[in-house]
C-alpha cells in the first residue's frame, strides 16, 4: 500500500487526508493538536521519513482586513502569506532521506510557485502544483466529485510523475474527471480565475436581484433561470477565447446605458463601469504590445486587420479595432486599418506593402465556428517578409517569411 503524507491537517488538508486514507496509509502533520480516526497523526519526521507522496495544505493567508466582509477595494493590494508553504519545504528538505514527490494544494496567485517555492525545494525532490476545487461544507465530496483535477508541471508536460499522480487519484474518484496538466502557472491561473469568474457571475446575477427590487414587476429567477438555461452563448464555451474585447453595436452600448439606470436606481455601485473600464484597458495594453514590438523592431509601421466589429460585416460600431486604434494614437503612432467592407473608410487601405506589425483582428473561425459552417480565414492583404503578425487569438499557422506572436500565450516568450 502506497505511503501518503499531509502536512497541515486544517479545514482542507484533513479531510482530504481522510478521503486518501481510504485507499491509502495516510500519515499527517501539523503545527496544531488534530485527531483523526484513519490518518494517523504524527511529528513532522515521521511523516517526511515514511512517506512518498507528501501532500502540502497549509494555509496562505491573506492580510487582514482582507476578506471581503469589509470593504477593501480602497486598500493597497497585498499578496497571500507563503511563510507556512516555505516551513512545509525547508522540513522536507531537513526531514527527507531520500527523494519524496512533493504536492501543493494550497491556493496561490499565479507565478508564485516558480518564483518563491521551487527554489527553496531540494533539486533531488520531484514537484507538482495540484489545487483543489474545493469548497468548506462539502470538501469530501467536492474531493472525490471534482469538476477537473489541475496538475501543474514546470513546463506544462504530462510527465511521468504526472501521470502517477492520476493513477493515485483515479481509484479515489467518484466522477470520471478531467485532468488538466499545465504549467504551474496555468494551474495557479486556473485555480484562481476559476475561482473569480465564480465571483463575476454571482456579481451579476445579484446585480439583476438589485434591478428587480427597484425596477418591480421583475422576478430574478425568471431572468437568470432564463440566462442560465441559454447554453449557446452565456453558460457555453462561446465568449471564453480571450482575444478582441467585447463589440459591436450592442454590447459595449449597453453596458454604458446601464451605467446610467445604475444610478438612476441608486443600486450603490457600477459594474458596469469596471466591465467597460477594464475593457478598455486591455485594448490599452494590447495597443502598448503593438507598440513596443514595432520599437523593438525597427520602428515597423501598425497595420490592424479589420476596422469591422467583426468579419464579414461593415459595421464599425463599437469596433474594439478602432478602440486599440485610439490608444496607438495615444502613443503617437498613425495607424492604418484594412478592411474591405468598412463602412468607416478612415485610415482604411487597401493593401499595405511593407514589413509592418499588424493585429490579427478578424478571425472567422472564432467568430462564426460555433455556426459550424466552415469558415476558411482569408487574409485582407499580403503580408510582407519581415512583418511581425501579432494573433490576439492564438489561432494563426506559420506565415512564411514573418514572424507571428500569439498575443496572451506567454509559455515559450517569457
Ligand atoms: N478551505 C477550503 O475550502 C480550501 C479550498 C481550496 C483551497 N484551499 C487552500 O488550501 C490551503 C489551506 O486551507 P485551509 O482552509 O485548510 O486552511 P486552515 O487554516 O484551515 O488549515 C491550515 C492548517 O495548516 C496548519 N499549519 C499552519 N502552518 C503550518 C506549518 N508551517 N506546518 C504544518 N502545518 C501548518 C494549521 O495549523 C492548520 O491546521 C490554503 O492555501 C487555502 O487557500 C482551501
Amino acid at each position: 500500500m502506497k505511503n501518503v503524507g499531509f502536512i497541515g491537517l486544517g479545514k482542507l488538508g484533513l479531510d482530504c487526508a481522510e478521503v486518501f486514507a481510504q485507499h491509502y496509509k495516510v500519515r499527517g502533520f501539523d503545527i496544531s493538536a488534530r485527531s483523526s480516526d484513519t490518518v494517523e497523526v504524527c511529528d513532522i519526521a515521521t511523516v517526511v521519513d515514511h512517506s512518498e507522496w507528501i501532500f502540502i495544505a497549509v494555509p496562505t493567508p491573506h492580510e487582514q482586513g482582507y476578506d471581503g466582509s469589509v470593504p477593501s477595494s480602497h486598500m493597497e493590494p497585498r499578496d497571500f502569506g507563503h511563510d507556512a508553504v516555505l516551513d512545509a519545504i525547508r522540513n522536507i528538505n531537513h526531514h527527507a532521506r531520500a527523494s519524496k514527490k512533493v504536492v501543493l494544494i494550497s491556493t496561490v496567485l499565479p507565478g508564485t510557485t516558480r518564483r518563491k517555492f521551487i527554489t527553496e525545494l531540494d533539486a533531488h525532490h520531484q514537484f507538482l502544483y495540484n489545487p483543489y476545487l474545493i469548497a468548506m461544507g462539502s470538501v469530501k465530496w467536492d474531493m472525490v466529485n471534482p469538476e477537473m483535477v489541475m496538475i501543474g508541471t514546470r513546463d506544462g508536460d504530462r510527465t511521468a510523475l504526472a501521470s502517477e499522480l492520476i493513477d493515485l487519484y483515479r481509484p479515489m474518484m467518484a466522477n470520471d474527471p478531467r485532468y488538466v496538466v499545465g504549467t504551474w502557472d496555468e494551474c495557479e491561473s486556473i485555480k484562481i480565475f476559476y475561482n473569480t469568474f465564480i465571483s463575476a457571475k454571482v456579481g451579476l446575477a445579484n446585480m439583476i436581484q438589485d434591478f428587480a427590487m427597484r425596477i418591480g414587476n421583475i422576478n430574478v429567477d425568471v431572468v437568470t433561470d432564463a440566462l442560465a438555461q441559454s447554453t449557446m452563448r452565456i453558460m457555453g464555451r462561446k465568449y471564453m477565447t480571450a482575444g478582441m474585447g467585447d463589440a459591436g453595436a450592442c454590447h459595449p452600448r449597453d453596458n454604458i446605458a446601464l451605467r446610467w439606470l445604475a444610478k438612476e436606481y441608486a443600486i450603490g455601485y457600477d459594474m458596469f463601469d469596471t466591465i467597460m473600464h477594464a475593457r478598455e484597458v486591455q485594448a490599452a495594453n494590447l495597443a502598448q504590445f503593438l507598440v513596443e514590438t514595432s520599437e523593438a523592431n525597427g520602428n515597423l509601421p501598425i497595420v490592424i486587420h479589420g476596422k469591422a466589429y467583426k468579419p464579414d460585416v461593415p459595421y464599425c460600431i463599437g469596433s474594439y479595432s478602432t478602440l486599440v486604434g485610439y490608444y496607438l494614437e495615444q502613443h503617437g503612432r498613425h495607424v492604418m486599418y484594412v478592411d474591405p467592407l468598412a463602412d468607416d473608410q478612415t485610415d482604411v487601405i487597401s493593401d499595405f506593402q511593407k514589413p509592418a506589425v499588424i493585429l490579427m483582428a478578424h478571425n472567422r473561425v472564432i467568430t462564426y465556428g460555433y455556426t459550424g459552417v466552415d469558415q476558411e480565414d482569408a487574409h485582407y492583404f499580403e503580408f510582407q517578409p519581415g512583418s511581425i503578425i501579432v494573433d490576439p487569438w492564438r489561432k494563426l499557422d506559420a506565415v512564411a517569411g514573418c514572424r507571428v506572436v500569439p498575443y496572451g500565450n506567454s509559455r515559450h516568450t517569457t
